[in-house]
């Protein structure tokens, strides 16, 4: 006991004045290693008589416990000591900035997207997708404009190569998605509330205001009593919100077979306020949408009774958006795939 005892305060003298990390190897080896006195005195407790085994067994365990939390907690304060000569011998300016990583984005068309979907999911609307291609009876027949109609002359169309028996070709890359407001139409039942966000084609070379792809919403609404003030009263609040508080609305009268009566929206032009300038060809006012109340015709082939359900429907492109907000005068930048156009978004 007595040099178990002196042991233990001699190991704790020299661990002391150990000053580095690399020395406290050397000290383990000498005080718990295979050969130490210490695993010595434990090796050979069987030797002893009973009584004293106990006891010097009981001591040894705890000189041994002791003089190896004592070594973790040297390890630990000279490590800690080693990190501060280190900063101090060789200083890391803490305070710069970290590397910065790239992170991605959506498309300045995406979040346009986004943002109008969510002013009409706010107004109670649903939002729905259709098929890109499309067959001729939605895009066109659905929709008032049977063959030869001269409405199909102003949307240039994709044509798939595509014959069916009676050697027509009934499929197509749809020119707008109002097609998808025809199958609405047909599948879901009143109250109706949708917008229908999505890309359509036209057979258009590309310059500074087409690109043969663009991005289309149209919307949809049918329950009972559904007049004029819904139509004017919602496409009024969605320019609210989009455009801001004060923008102005304006309402005339247009044609689209689908609609009677149909009628466009423009709003106050955003660079001169009203005064006539470029963008707006001196007018004031930039149209945004068409828009009017869902012909009775369609909501019929829908299997809907126009005499007890009535609707308005509307429609957009969303490419305008973003370029009249930002000034974009060119809307093939949003399809070039150049990262310093899109990283301002
Ligand atoms: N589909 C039309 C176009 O691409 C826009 C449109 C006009 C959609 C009136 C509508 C509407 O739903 O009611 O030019």
């Amino acid at each position: 006991m007595q040099q178990l005892e002196e042991l233990k305060s001699n190991a704790l003298q020299e661990l002391k004045g150990i000053n580095q990390i690399r020395e406290l190897e050397a000290w383990r080896v000498r005080y718990l290693g295979k050969k130490s006195q210490l695993t010595k005195v434990l090796r050979s407790l069987s030797e002893l008589p009973l009584e004293q085994r106990k006891a010097v067994g009981a001591f040894a365990n705890e000189v041994k416990a002791k003089l190896e939390d004592s070594l973790k907690q040297r390890r630990q304060l000279l490590g800690e000591a080693q990190l501060v000569t280190t900063i101090r011998e060789k200083p890391v300016d803490i305070t710069l900035p970290g590397r910065p990583f790239p992170v991605g984005r959506l498309h300045p068309i995406t979040q346009t997207l986004h943002e109008i979907c969510d002013i009409f999911v706010s107004m109670g609307f649903q939002v729905v997708e259709g098929p890109e291609v499309e067959w001729d009876y939605y895009n066109f027949e659905a929709l008032n404009i049977p063959k030869h109609h001269p409405a199909r002359d102003t949307m240039a169309t994709l044509w798939v190569d595509f014959k069916n028996e009676s050697g027509e070709r009934p499929m197509l890359l749809r020119t707008h998605t109002t097609s998808v407001s025809a199958r609405i139409i047909e599948t879901m039942r009143p109250p109706i509330r949708v917008v229908e966000p999505g890309k359509v084609y036209r057979y258009e070379a590309s310059d500074a205001t087409h690109t043969p792809m663009f991005y289309q919403i149209d919307g949809q609404v049918v329950d009972k009593g559904i007049t004029m003030a819904e139509l004017k009263g919602t496409l009024y609040e969605f320019a609210r919100r989009f455009f801001g508080e004060d923008r102005k609305v304006r309402f005339r009268c247009d044609y689209f077979p689908f609609v009677e009566p149909g009628v466009e929206m423009a709003i106050e032009c955003l660079v001169c306020g009203g005064a006539g300038c470029r963008l707006c060809g001196n007018s004031g006012w930039i149209e945004i949408l068409g828009a009017g109340m869902t012909h009775p015709q369609v909501l019929e082939r829908g299997g809907l009774d126009p005499e007890v359900y009535t609707g308005f429907a509307f429609g957009m492109g969303i490419d305008r958006l973003p370029m009249l907000r930002y000034g974009i005068d060119d809307t093939r930048l949003f399809y070039s795939s150049d990262l310093r156009f899109l990283r301002q978004f």
